[in-house]
């Protein structure tokens, strides 16, 4: 399997195995200061970028020297994208979390539940996540405890009960889940299931784009992304006004007024690929703000406007500490063996239908 890098492929599953990889594959401080340049942030001056190169070239070593790969999440900060052999959405991340091979250690740059699901299909591989704090308030919405409260109450009203977890959520959650899904794939996973009953855990707002898909019952969970959440519709009825003809790609965690303001409802990368193919050339992007970046540089013709807010979360996640990782092998993410064939069996479920 190839993995999509900003500018160059890489492959994610096959380790570079040479000294000279590094060597060829480094950037300089200028290089990375000309390349950030496209997104107007004043944090890439030249001395940051020499700073950041001197430690890119660094990861880029000890990667080759502890078999490690490096997967990252779309809204992680554009110099990690450089160490990075995969970047991707949560759906994708799981789908390469699973086909890693020949790696020892799998660095997560990302949050918490990201990084689980990498323990949960790599058992004797180290899984790494550079900083312990880098959480999700979604995922913490919902405990393992009151899951089972909630099921075992509902079951008894509808015996069919399915609970399809999305999964931003901890693996203890998805190991009482029957499936997990993704924002690529919520419809899809509630269609397929063969249940008319669905209890949809934690996020409400996705829980109610999904029941606008479906006949299903969608009973939801009180729980939202405090990111998504935030962002209003008057901020994007702000921007379509200035900007007649604007095309608005929103986040399914986002409320359901402000998805109904948007012209396609789509997951982090699939944004990108909408990006990409569409003739029209400027959008309005309605989710974290580091996938803003990520479109600036890897689709500099267009242009793209933000509705979007910081994640606290993904950006716990610096260079430094993914040096830092990789150097002292730290924070290991670990699974009761329980848990993790549980969360196994409702992620390989979610691949299944997904198909
Ligand atoms: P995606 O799977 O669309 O990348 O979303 C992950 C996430 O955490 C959104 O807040
Ligand atoms: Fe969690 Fe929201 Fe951050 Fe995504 S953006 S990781 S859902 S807090």
């Amino acid at each position: 399997m190839t993995a999509r890098r900003l500018n160059e492929v890489t492959v994610v599953n096959g380790l570079e195995s040479t000294e000279n990889a590094a060597v060829r594959s480094a950037i300089t401080g200028a290089a990375l200061h000309e390349k950030l340049a496209a997104l107007g942030n004043e944090t890439y001056g030249l001395q940051t970028c020499e700073r950041y190169a001197d430690m890119i070239a660094e990861i880029k070593h000890l990667k080759i020297e502890r078999r490690a790969v490096v997967l990252a999440h779309n809204y992680q900060r554009p110099e990690i994208f450089e160490v990075a052999d995969f970047i991707g959405d949560s759906l994708e991340l799981a789908r390469n979390a699973r086909d890693v091979r020949d790696a020892d250690v799998i660095v997560f740059c990302g949050v918490h539940f990201m990084a689980e699901t990498a323990k949960v299909f790599n058992p004797d591989r180290k899984v790494l996540l550079p900083d312990l704090r880098a959480g999700c308030s979604l995922a913490d919405s919902v405990t393992a405890e009151a899951l089972a409260e909630r099921k075992e109450e509902l079951l008894k009203i509808y015996p069919d009960l399915k609970v399809v977890s999305y999964v931003n959520c901890t693996a203890d959650v998805k190991a009482l889940s029957d499936a997990c899904c993704t924002s690529a794939n919520a419809t899809k996973i509630v269609e397929r299931i063969d249940s008319k009953n669905i209890l949809f855990v934690p996020d409400q707002n996705l829980a109610n784009y999904v029941q606008g898909q479906t006949s299903k019952r969608i009973i939801s969970w009180d729980g939202n992304c405090y990111v998504h959440h935030q962002i209003t519709p008057e901020e994007v009825n702000k921007v379509k006004r200035a900007i007649p003809g604007i095309k608005v790609l929103a986040h399914p965690e986002c409320r359901k007024d402000v998805l109904a303001l948007a012209d396609a409802v789509l997951s982090t990368s699939a944004m990108v690929r909408y990006a990409q193919e569409s003739s029209a050339n400027k959008f309005l992007v309605v989710t974290e703000c580091g996938l803003s970046d990520r479109l600036l540089m890897e689709i500099p013709d267009k242009h793209f406007y933000k509705a979007c807010k910081l994640c606290r979360f993904m950006k716990m996640i610096t260079l430094e500490g993914t040096l830092d990782s990789l150097k002292h092998l730290r924070y290991e993410i670990e699974l009761s063996e329980d848990v993790r064939e549980g969360a196994k069996r409702a992620l390989e479920k979610m691949l299944e239908l997904s198909v």
